[in-house]
């Protein structure tokens, strides 16, 4: 059954996806808020989907900015002004922030914030695509050419917050403490990490709590001996892309050089020569964490990584059949995983389905690395996933049955595998 979001062509279609373009705006209007915040702060941005999730997440964030660009790039400007007022002026930017509803008191643990009530936005960080997303945005519309330098100070002291706060050890790498911090909170890619304390987990509420009283300072969290924390490769994916948009929106090498230093930090500890993939690193021994998830293709999305490891990524991994390779989408987690599950499951998510911004991120590597043919049969994939079910929070990768969440607002990003 169609949801009320999905797609049906109109009698006026004039080109094949004009229905798919009329259903993702439909669903960016639907979903656009925008107000003041008791506070005096204003605030417009896209709310990912009602009645679920109705704060605003740093990632989800960038990713409406991106797909806003082809239908009014001026509230994508807005969105991404709004995720950095979200933040504060030392550079750190929140995870979630509630704008206009405040989680409940029993959401409130999960959402990480300070106290449980009266805060404005979670403790926790998102992956850090702001100036991955500013310089896109910037380019997509040159009625205010003054956008794409408006903020560079803000965002250089969030890139920062993030190299002082986060880079512990200073390996060039920075740390998440909470599985939610990726944006990939239920990956099976944390099970051995956090265990008992993983999301949706009991323990999970003592994490936060723990880490809550050492002020969620990863300097502290390190300190203090704790070993749950991870250098999370797609974090770091995000935070290199972030740091070579940095070099080019303010023209400074200094940024390149920094984002060359994650890199090769990436390549360096991060790469399994068994098996061609990138794992995250847990704890104070940095133990690498061998779950295949799309997490240890992410670095594919780094032209600076060695072409030979990146053909290596996309020819026995996202390709392969008994592996990523499926009809609908990039999986979440490998097939051949044990911990591989694509149905839906209302506790638990990145555990196996595809999600629409994973594809879109690695259909642009595939196209660069000239894998065009394999990278179009993804995206119309993905087309007539959407065309079947709407835009949901996630796909199954066999059947493309849309699941989860409905009007989700992040599947937007379908608009570029149109073309
Ligand atoms: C879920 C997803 C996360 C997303 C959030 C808001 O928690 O796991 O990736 O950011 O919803 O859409």
């Amino acid at each position: 059954m169609h949801d009320a979001t999905s797609a049906r062509p109109s009698p006026t279609t004039t080109s094949p996806n004009d229905d798919i373009h009329a259903l993702v705006e439909r669903v960016l209007r639907t979903n656009w808020r925008e107000g003041v915040h008791r506070d005096g702060t204003p605030y417009a941005y896209t709310c990912p989907a009602t009645p679920r999730y109705r704060h605003q997440w740093h990632w989800d964030s960038c990713f409406h900015a991106i797909a806003w660009c082809r239908y009014d790039v001026a509230r994508a400007r807005e969105e991404l002004r709004t995720v950095l007022r979200g933040g504060r002026s030392d550079g750190f930017i929140p995870h979630t922030v509630f704008w206009h509803n405040h989680p409940r008191w029993r959401r409130a643990p999960f959402y990480a914030t300070q106290r449980v009530r009266g805060n404005r936005h979670t403790t926790t960080i998102g992956p850090p695509l702001l100036p991955f997303a500013w310089e896109r945005v910037a380019a997509a519309g040159d009625d205010e050419p003054g956008f794409a330098t408006e903020a560079l100070h803000a965002l250089e002291a969030h890139l920062d917050w993030l190299e002082r706060e986060r880079d512990v050890d200073g390996d060039g790498l920075i740390t998440v403490l909470l599985p939610d911090e990726s944006g990939i909170d239920d990956s099976p890619k944390y099970d051995p990490v956090y265990g008992p304390y993983a999301h949706y987990k009991p323990g999970y509420f003592r994490i936060v709590s723990r880490y809550g009283r050492l002020g969620w300072s990863a300097h502290e969290v390190a300190a203090a001996g704790h070993d749950m924390h991870v250098e999370d490769v797609w974090v770091n994916v995000a935070y290199a892309l972030s740091l070579r948009a940095m070099a080019r929106l303010a023209d400074d090498e200094a940024y390149a050089r920094r984002a060359a230093r994650v890199e090769s930090a990436l390549l360096e500890r991060s790469l399994d020569p068994a098996t061609g993939l990138f794992f995250d690193l847990a704890g104070r021994d940095e133990r690498p964490v061998r779950v295949s998830t799309w997490s240890a293709l992410s670095p594919l999305m780094l032209s600076a990584i060695p072409e030979e490891v990146r053909r290596r990524l996309v020819e026995e991994h996202v390709l392969n059949p008994a592996r990523y390779g499926a009809a609908f989408g990039i999986p979440s987690v490998a097939m051949d995983e044990p911990s591989f599950k694509p149905g839906f499951d209302v506790w638990r998510t990145w555990r196996g389905p595809s999600w629409m911004n994973v594809t879109w991120l690695l259909l642009g590597p595939l196209r660069e690395l000239g894998y065009a043919d394999a990278a179009s049969r993804i995206a119309g994939g993905m087309v007539d996933a959407v065309r079947r079910g709407g835009l949901r929070e996630y796909y199954h990768p066999g059947s493309g049955e849309g699941l989860a969440a409905r009007g989700f607002a992040m599947s937007a990003l379908v608009a570029d595998m149109t073309d």
